[in-house]
């Protein structure tokens, strides 16, 4: 089990067409299987890589089913981009590496608040709310785990960039 959380940061709400996040992973950090309520989702890897492993939706509503099914997993390098949405699957994405950080950005549309997590062993589903560890650039009064301590090295990069990514946004709406 993970213990530790990697960081959400909001750059863009599109004018309530699509979030834009940028995702921090420290060392050994990863995501629930989560879905991606209806929206599409686009992601880019900025920095580093990360693991994305491909799950089938279990396929009983009610009752744990057991083991998830897992479909496919790939490497997501510098650079890559990759897409999913509730009919491609659910996914876990994780840094793998035990030395380097990684930077993924995120596009969903529409955008959304919550999202559903699965347990592997069971199948079972919880519904989470999406917090941010920043928005636009300034830190949020989100709780900070220790493991996000450690990745705030990485968020200050991203905060101290946010001219930088304002700069690119406004090159992506024209
Ligand atoms: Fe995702």
């Amino acid at each position: 089990m993970r213990l530790s959380r990697y960081t959400r940061n909001l750059v863009d709400e599109g004018n309530g067409k699509f979030n834009l996040i940028l995702l921090c992973w420290g060392e050994g950090q990863g995501s629930s299987i989560h879905d991606h309520t209806d929206s599409h989702c686009f992601m880019k890897m900025l920095q580093g890589e990360l693991k994305e492993t491909l799950f089938e939706w279990p396929n009983n509503k009610t009752q744990d089913v057991g083991d998830m099914v897992q479909k496919s997993q790939k490497i997501l390098k510098e650079n890559q981009c990759a897409y999913i949405n509730d009919s491609v699957g659910l996914h876990r994405v994780e840094n793998d590496s035990h030395t380097e950080g990684s930077v993924s950005l995120h596009l969903y549309s529409p955008p959304f608040d919550t999202c559903q997590t699965f347990d592997e062993r069971t199948g079972h589903k919880n519904t989470v709310k999406m917090t941010f560890w920043s928005k636009f650039g300034e830190r949020t009064q989100s709780e900070t785990t220790e493991a996000q301590k450690k990745t705030s090295a990485l968020g200050m990069i991203v905060l101290s960039n946010r001219v930088n990514m304002k700069l690119q946004i406004s090159q992506i709406h024209t």
